[in-house]
């Protein structure tokens, strides 16, 4: 089989949904990564403004910059007659915060396992950018105290000498295929990716081109990503839009995505039974981090596997 994994997001935290202020840090002016745009900020030429400095004295815990420059990316633009700098000020829904409430916050850096917002705050990153940030932090961990400092990081910074992005393949793609080959026994092959949605994507046309058939079972509440077919009763990405279905995805496009709800195993079975044959995947979130932490019921895994190698294809 071939395994399809997320590739790319070297060091830029990508979401927060699980991290938790821990204590308040004092930092140095320091130059922001995300937008803010002050209400006078905004130059001639509508740059946005980059730089944000940190109130050394702050004692308490506010988000007033992350709120400043989260409203800004959803303001209005009156003299450029433009909506917003990003739908709903984020790059991904789930970012948005809408479903959950609470105030996004932006983040300015990371070390080790935690990480500073703009407004100078300091978190425990229970996210680690999903995963690829784990061998940062471990890495950092044990080498905070030592002159040279992370490996990863100078490895890092001694390969972006060479260019950030060549748009053609190269030598450490193969090394980084090799190394997630022979660390799991069951990949033969790997895709890297950009994103969690383009994973879903390519492992979606995977299973359909693999099997001869074209339909899935995905369980409500499950998010995989904002691709056509699963954009059925998913999880946060969806629901932050307060939408079940989203527009302007065709009814062909999620004709063949079967919903089911989570943990309900005697469902999967009638779904099988009343499709027989039909079924090229099942897909989930085996802890359903989408919607609430939803933990699978003992033995619901097992279940689900079971049946999925039942009506798997005659080899
Ligand atoms: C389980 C799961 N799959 C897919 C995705 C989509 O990933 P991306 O936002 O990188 O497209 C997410 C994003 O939150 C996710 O949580």
């Amino acid at each position: 089989m071939i395994l399809i994994c997320r590739y790319g997001q070297v060091l830029h935290p990508q979401g927060l949904g699980l991290s938790w202020p821990s204590k308040l840090i004092h930092r140095p002016n320091f130059t922001a990564s995300s937008p803010s745009r002050s209400s006078s900020g905004c130059s001639s030429r509508c740059a946005v403004k980059m730089t944000v400095t940190v109130d050394e004295k702050k004692t308490t815990f506010t988000l007033k910059k992350s709120e400043k420059a989260f409203n800004a990316a959803k303001a209005l633009i009156p003299h450029l007659r433009m909506c917003e700098l990003m739908p709903g000020g984020v790059n991904s829904p789930v970012r948005a915060f809408k479903s959950v409430g609470g105030q996004p916050i932006l983040i300015h850096s990371v070390k080790g396992s935690h990480m500073w917002d703009i407004d100078g705050n300091e978190y425990i990153d229970y996210v680690g950018s999903w995963g690829q940030q784990l061998l940062v932090m471990l890495m950092t961990r044990k080498y905070l105290f030592s002159a040279k400092g992370c490996p990863v990081l100078a490895a890092l910074a001694e390969t972006m000498k060479k260019g950030t992005s060549f748009g053609a393949p190269c030598l450490l793609e193969n090394v980084l295929a090799e190394m997630v080959i022979s660390a799991v026994p069951s990949i033969e092959m790997v895709r890297f990716v950009n994103s969690g949605t383009e994973a879903c994507m390519g492992v979606l046309r995977l299973a359909r081109a693999f099997t001869g058939r074209e339909k899935i079972i995905k369980f409500e509440g499950c998010y995989h990503g904002h691709a056509d077919p699963y954009l059925v009763k998913a999880g946060s990405g969806v629901a932050t839009q307060g939408l079940p279905d989203s527009p302007g995805v065709p009814k062909a496009a999620t004709a063949p995505t079967l919903s089911s709800p989570y943990n309900d195993i005697a469902d999967v079975e009638l779904l099988f039974e009343t499709n027989k044959g039909e079924i090229a995947a099942v897909i989930l979130e085996p802890i359903v981090g989408n919607s609430g932490f939803i933990t699978p019921k003992p033995d619901f895994l097992n279940a689900l596997r079971k049946i999925t190698k039942e009506n798997g294809p005659s080899p």
